[in-house]
């Protein structure tokens, strides 16, 4: 596998990654890689695949061409023989274990309290005992500032609580990747701060890899260390974050910009 930059294993490596919903092409022969620790913040005009991208880390979406490596070992695809072969479901399952994904319409399960929420997977994927997991949940509900509402039912939280209740689940399962999608678009201005401020918090007191979609530039700024725009299906351009959003190479990318922050 080629090094990164920096000379280490890629935390996340797409090659020729290829996806294809019917006879619609999303994504066309992708090829980049994210280091271990980096920040990356992926824009682009909507449907021009970022969401995509996320879910086929996750393995929510299966791929239709090309392979993907975490830390160098193949997700969901490797080639052997020549040949492009599929790995078995359990093998894939417990690739995406270090792997967590927070949503734009937070996904909590809503039968579940909020403590239930972050126990879960850590006691029936990772085999974590039951006090050990509440503990921890505890500890993860203090930091997102929500230790007062262990015992509630998402419904009945704010949705920037809700919003900070999915980030606390992601983070009960240690991961070593987190993937966020537009996590504060679905929330109303006056919340998206508290979340945000959650999301630099770990992003400052952890080394967990990001892979970032967002429309809010200052945050983006602030917390990755590259942009990559999309557009058709490819990387249209990519660099540092002061040098994408202050002096884009492409007009497309000017465009975007411009219309994403009025
Ligand atoms: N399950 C699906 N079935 C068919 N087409 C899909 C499916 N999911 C996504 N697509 C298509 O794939 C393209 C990329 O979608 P995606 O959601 O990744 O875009 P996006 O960049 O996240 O957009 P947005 O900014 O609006 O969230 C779109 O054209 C979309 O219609
Ligand atoms: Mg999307």
């Amino acid at each position: 596998m080629p090094p990164t930059e920096s000379g280490g294993t890629p935390a996340i490596e797409f090659r020729d990654v290829e996806k294809r919903f019917g006879d619609h092409t999303v994504l066309k022969g992708l090829n980049f890689t994210v280091s271990p620790g980096e920040r990356v913040t992926l824009i682009g005009p909507s449907g021009s695949g970022k969401t995509t991208i996320l879910r086929l880390i996750m393995t929510l979406e299966s791929l239709t061409g090309g392979y993907i490596d975490v830390h160098g070992e193949p997700l969901t695809h490797m080639e052997r023989g020549g040949k492009r072969v599929a790995l078995p479901g359990k093998q894939v399952r417990a690739n995406t274990k270090r792997i967590g994904m927070v949503f734009q319409h937070f996904n909590l399960f809503p039968n579940m309290t909020v403590i239930e929420n972050l126990v879960e997977a850590p006691v029936h994927v990772l085999g974590m005992k039951k006090a050990e997991a509440v503990e921890k949940a505890r500890g993860l509900l203090q930091k997102v500032g929500l230790s007062d509402k262990e015992n509630e039912h998402p419904s009945r939280l704010s949705g920037g609580q809700q919003q900070r209740v999915a980030i606390a689940r992601a983070l009960a399962m240690d991961p070593d990747i987190l993937l966020l999608d537009e996590v504060t678009s679905a929330l109303d201005p006056e919340l998206v701060d508290d979340v945000l401020q959650v999301l630099r918090d770990i992003a400052e007191e952890t080394d967990i890899t990001m892979l970032i979609v967002t429309h809010e530039m200052q945050f983006a700024r602030d917390v990755s260390q590259r942009v990559m725009m999309f557009d058709g299906g490819v990387i249209l351009e990519e660099g540092h974050p002061e040098d994408i959003f202050t002096n884009p190479r492409e007009e497309r990318t000017r465009r975007f910009l411009s219309a994403v922050l009025d």
